[in-house]
């Protein structure tokens, strides 16, 4: 197992109890570290930090919907008396329910910029409060590549994922003088609930998987190492930036299976440019 150096490092992750956020919290216990998993739905954060204490490691689990500025600041401070500290967060609560544009409420809009971007303010603010004083910590917001380019059926999601990229970028040019690092992992399509919740089947395989170079969804752990390295010391001289972790989606314009331009999608299927891996 690779050593992120985070040995008794305490680290807070905000929607922790299920897919990326979960395999985050896995991956750092399993270092060594000591992690408070906070999640909307409260049996899902006690369920993982109930795993992170069976790997024999200090853990707890609270119940935190990021939309609510004093719970936000209540957890973070229940975790610092319990677990010490924070050197480092990860802010990872989000959603994405599909919605043509043309369709969209103000309602299923608002929500998703209240939970994903304003929240994720919410969640960072006591932490960074905190940080900057003791003037040290390292905090991973978790974006996506619908912040780098548009989705359709996701221009709410796609507009608070842009801002979460403006949000690491600021909080990453106010903190970097006092010592708190602020960057993004940016995944691409990750197998977890959210994504098998929205994404109708035939839809993954024809308009996403085509676009993945490397030919396959990520697993939720492959988004764990890149934001741990993130948070640790290796990572000592990053600030403000954004690690697109999509197995090559975001590299170029012909992004597809074997780099083909699927303008021609009956090229590939007739072999032109090899068989799909
Ligand atoms: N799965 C993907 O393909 C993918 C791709 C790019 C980015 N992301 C981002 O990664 C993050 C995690 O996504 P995931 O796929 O692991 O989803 P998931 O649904 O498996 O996990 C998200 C967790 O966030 C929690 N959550 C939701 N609203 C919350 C709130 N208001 N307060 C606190 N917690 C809340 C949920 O209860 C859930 O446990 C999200 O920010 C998502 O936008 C996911």
């Amino acid at each position: 197992m690779i050593d992120y150096g985070l040995k008794d490092r305490v680290i807070f992750i905000t929607g922790g109890g299920s897919g990326i956020g979960r395999a985050i919290a896995l991956l750092a216990a399993r270092g060594g570290a000591r992690v408070a998993v906070a999640d909307a739905v409260a049996e899902r954060a006690t369920q993982v930090a109930a795993e992170l204490r069976d790997l024999g490691m200090q853990a707890m689990g609270e119940l935190l919907d990021v939309r609510d500025s004093q719970t936000c600041d209540n957890v973070v401070a229940r975790v610092e008396e319990q677990l010490g500290p924070l050197d480092g967060m990860v802010a990872c609560a989000g959603i994405s329910p599909p919605s043509a544009a043309t369709d969209m409420g103000d309602e299923t809009w608002s929500r998703c910029l209240d939970v994903n971007l304003t929240g994720m303010f919410r969640s960072i603010r006591p932490v960074g409060q905190r940080m900057v004083q003791r003037k040290r910590g390292a905090i991973v917001t978790i974006s996506s590549v619908d912040g780098l380019g548009g989705h359709a059926g996701r221009a709410h999601y796609s507009a608070s994922k842009h801002g979460v990229i403006g949000l690491t970028r600021a909080l990453a040019i106010e903190w970097g003088r006092h010592g708190v690092r602020v960057n993004s992992v940016a995944p691409g399509v990750v197998d977890t609930p959210l994504l098998r919740a929205n994404i109708p089947p035939d839809h993954l395989q024809y308009a996403m998987l085509d676009r993945i170079p490397m030919g396959r969804l990520a697993r939720a752990e492959e988004q764990a190492g890149p934001t741990l390295f993130l948070l640790s010391d290796a990572a000592s001289y990053l600030t403000g930036s954004v690690m697109t972790v999509d197995g090559g989606t975001s590299a170029g314009y012909f992004t597809r299976w074997n780099g083909a331009d699927l303008g021609s999608r009956a090229l590939l299927e007739a072999g032109a440019y090899g068989e799909p891996q």
